[in-house]
């Protein structure tokens, strides 16, 4: 240890060692870890230096359990590529000592097989003191009831979700709230995964309620967006709007069910800031479940949001009992028309997002699988069948068990923006769903537009 005397009025000079400190000789920082350990009860300790002893004090028995190099004093490559961080300021180092409470705003198929994967990776980063999560993962559930009881009550003794997830285990580490404030207060990372028409609601109690830390971080996994007289307001936007907070997309092809059965599934995760894109895939990624980063927010949502009505469409084929050919012929306008949309409300959009997960790939498993596939084939096939009345709505509460249709929904929300903007001509496919579900045209005219 340094000793330093400072007479008043003279320069701080430097008077020698203290040589009974540990730290002065070998094997002393280790020593010093050591005696710490039998004073203070602590689980983990953390030892963060610039030099190599600094390093060895984490190898040697009994040392610490983890290393930080700090480079912004002096970089040395040796001790730097032996440590568990590198940082080169303060802030980086309270990064790195931080651990993220996390809390998911959502509990239904989708909402319940995310927090599923995510509960997995903060029970199994806790076995490891670098860990920068809490193991403990909240969700707000709008209550209902199941077989009597609250659902919510339900999911915290069986860590299940009857209604939405069945037969998927959640983990035990998975704390089930009805009460959204309390579910969000103090989080640092918020994921937002309700049906897109509630989102709204939902943000405007969470700012009322001032429960938001103002440097938490949010990923919105909602499909949909809002429409306002100036414009289409995506998920992402009304959340970082309202809440003051970045916020990031996780987008794909992502059936909820397969992806509770961890069946291999890609996503991407498009963000604002890149170290919050890394925090979210250290987060969501799992042995089965890929994850690419993307700098394209409003692509990767808008392609989320648009192939729902792709999804209905050919659905609607599915219920006319076409072929591949003609189905492969939706899916194609389909995507075009997204791409178009995309291009047209932000010319920034990157043509590679449409290569990506969250395009091609999820407008294939929607059109193939997914409830908005289901209910319009079963829509079409009783419309064919003579039954005018039939409606979105009542196949909706029939075939889905509480789940939302969102194809529909989007459909006329889109369809708003192309009537306002004189747009209808340049999305013959978009134009002819929406007409479709309001019984203005027949279901066949989806193979001719
Ligand atoms: N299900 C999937 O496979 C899937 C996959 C990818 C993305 N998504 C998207 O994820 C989002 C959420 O879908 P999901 O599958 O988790 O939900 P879901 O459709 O399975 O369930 C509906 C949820 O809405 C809740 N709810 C009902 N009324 C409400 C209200 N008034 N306020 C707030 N919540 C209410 C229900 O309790 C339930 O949790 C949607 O945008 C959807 O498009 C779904």
């Amino acid at each position: 240890m340094l000793m330093f005397v400072c007479k008043q009025g003279q320069p701080i000079r430097l008077k020698g060692f203290d040589m009974n400190h540990p730290a002065t000789h070998a094997q002393g920082k280790p020593q010093a870890i050591a005696r710490i350990r039998r004073q203070y009860p602590y689980n983990n300790v953390v030892m963060i230096g610039d030099g190599i002893t600094d390093q060895e004090a984490v190898e040697a028995t009994g040392g610490a359990d983890i290393f930080i190099c700090y480079g912004g004093v002096v970089e040395r490559q040796n001790v730097a590529s032996r440590s568990d961080w590198f940082v080169r300021s303060y802030d980086d180092l309270m990064r790195c000592l931080k651990r993220y409470k996390v809390a998911m705003v959502g509990s239904g198929a989708w909402a319940c097989a995310a927090v599923r994967m995510v509960a997995q990776s903060t029970a199994e980063a806790a076995q490891s003191p670098a860990s920068c999560f809490e193991p403990e993962v909240t969700m707000w559930v709008h209550e209902e009831k199941h077989s009597g009881r609250n659902l919510t009550e339900y999911i915290n003794e069986h860590h299940e979700n009857p209604v939405y997830l069945p037969g998927a285990s959640l983990g035990e580490n998975l704390i089930a709230n009805n009460d959204l404030i309390e579910t969000v207060r103090g989080a640092d990372l918020i994921i937002f995964c309700a049906p897109h028409q509630f989102m709204h609601g939902i943000c405007k109690q969470l700012a009322a309620a001032k429960v938001v830390n103002r440097g938490a971080k949010a990923i919105s996994l909602t499909k949909g967006m809002r429409v306002r007289a100036e414009g289409p307001q995506l998920i992402s936007q009304m959340v970082s709007r309202i809440l003051g907070i970045d916020c990031s997309v996780l987008m794909g092809a992502n059936i909820a069910g397969d992806i509770a059965r961890e069946e291999l599934s890609e996503a991407v995760i498009a963000y604002t800031s890149r170290d919050a894109g890394v925090l979210w895939q250290q987060l969501f990624q799992r042995p089965y479940f890929a994850i690419n980063l993307l700098a394209d927010v409003p692509g990767a949502e808008m392609c989320g949001t648009l192939k729902n009505i792709v999804a209905v469409g050919a659905g609607m084929g599915d219920g006319l009992g076409i072929g591949p050919n003609s189905k492969a012929s939706i899916l194609r306008q389909g995507l075009s028309e997204m791409r178009q949309f995309c291009k047209y409300i932000s010319p920034s959009v990157r043509d590679d997002t449409f290569f990506e997960s969250c395009g091609v790939a999820d407008v294939i498993a929607s059109c193939y699988g997914g409830r908005n596939r289901r209910v319009a084939e079963a829509w079409c096939q009783r419309r064919m069948a003579g039954d005018q009345l039939v409606s979105f709505d009542d196949l909706e509460k029939e075939m889905l068990n509480g789940q939302k249709l969102q194809g529909v929904l989007t459909s006329d929300e889109v369809q708003e923006i192309l009537e306002a903007r004189g747009w209808e001509l340049n999305f013959p496919l978009f134009t002819t769903i929406n007409r479709i579900i309001h019984g203005e045209v027949p279901p066949d005219m989806i193979l001719r537009c």
